[in-house]
């Protein structure tokens, strides 16, 4: 159960994660805020690595942009690969630049056939360039094209069946969008191989009147506990709690990881 259990690794947790020998097996670094540095913030990972394996998710890839991807960035990513070696490496099926432009934002796109053959294109050139399968999340968004002609689920799918890509499912963004365009959440799974979903990422957001807003601000909710609980008693994949904002303690997050294992079938 430890190899399955993580965490979005995030600074107020450290000392807990270092001193405490909590039952978790890995954790998750956003690439972007370790990449370039190779001062405290290195050694600060080395460290980590030496209790866990290291997941990196990127925020920038920017697979949906409609330029080639920036060299530059795929050939430090895959340096930084070389030296961690983390069990995977993932980032968004969205875009977030366009000539020369970024924006903190990651934005959908129309889910075509013609989009799903230009980012085939993308995904093998990443995955040539890194040697590994690259893992892609499912977004939570507040707009869609009317121009999609199928599920971004349908075709996350297609892209792992061109590609061997692999999942990371967000079952809170699916729960996000469940409410923001009227989706089923289990009619969505029902496109997903779950063989090839790597990891899982469980976070909270809010609800108002309307619409739900991905603030990974607080626990998991009840809908996204259900759905966890759908998907985990039919495989047991890696998974993590998510949280950027308001940050609680560790022993608080901790609740949530407890709750997760509980939920597959698993008490301490
Ligand atoms: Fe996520």
């Amino acid at each position: 159960m430890k190899e399955l259990t993580g965490l979005g690794y995030r600074a107020p947790f450290h000392a807990d994660l270092i001193n405490g020998h909590p039952e978790i097996g890995w954790l998750e670094i956003i690439t972007e805020n370790y990449l370039w540095d190779k001062g405290s913030r290195r050694k600060r990972l080395e460290r980590l690595r030496e209790n866990y394996e290291l997941a990196f998710h990127g925020v920038s890839l920017s697979l949906a942009a409609p330029e080639e991807f920036d060299n530059k960035y795929l050939s430090e990513l895959k340096v930084f690969c070389d030296e961690l070696k983390p069990t995977r490496v993932s980032d968004h099926l969205c875009w977030s630049s366009t000539g020369g432009h970024f924006w903190h934002d990651l934005l959908p796109f129309p889910y075509t056939e013609e989009n799903l053959n230009r980012l085939v294109s993308k995904v093998l050139i990443w995955q040539d360039k890194l040697k590994r399968p690259l893992v892609i999340e499912n977004l939570s968004a507040y707009i869609a094209s009317s121009k999609s002609e199928m599920s971004e689920y349908a075709f996350l799918a297609a892209l792992v069946a061109k590609t061997d890509c692999q999942i990371l499912l967000d079952l809170n963004n699916m729960v996000v969008n469940s409410k923001n365009f009227k989706i089923d959440p289990y009619k969505e799974l029902e496109h997903i191989n779950l063989n090839s979903v790597a990891q899982i990422h469980l976070a909270g957001h809010i609800d108002s009147e309307h619409f739900a807003i991905d603030t990974h601000s607080k626990a998991p909710n009840e809908a996204t506990w259900d759905l966890w609980q759908f998907v985990s008693q039919k495989k047991k994949i890696p998974f993590m709690i998510e949280w950027d904002e308001e940050i609680p303690s560790f022993s608080e997050v901790k609740r949530s990881l407890d709750q997760a294992r509980s939920l597959m079938g698993y008490h301490l």
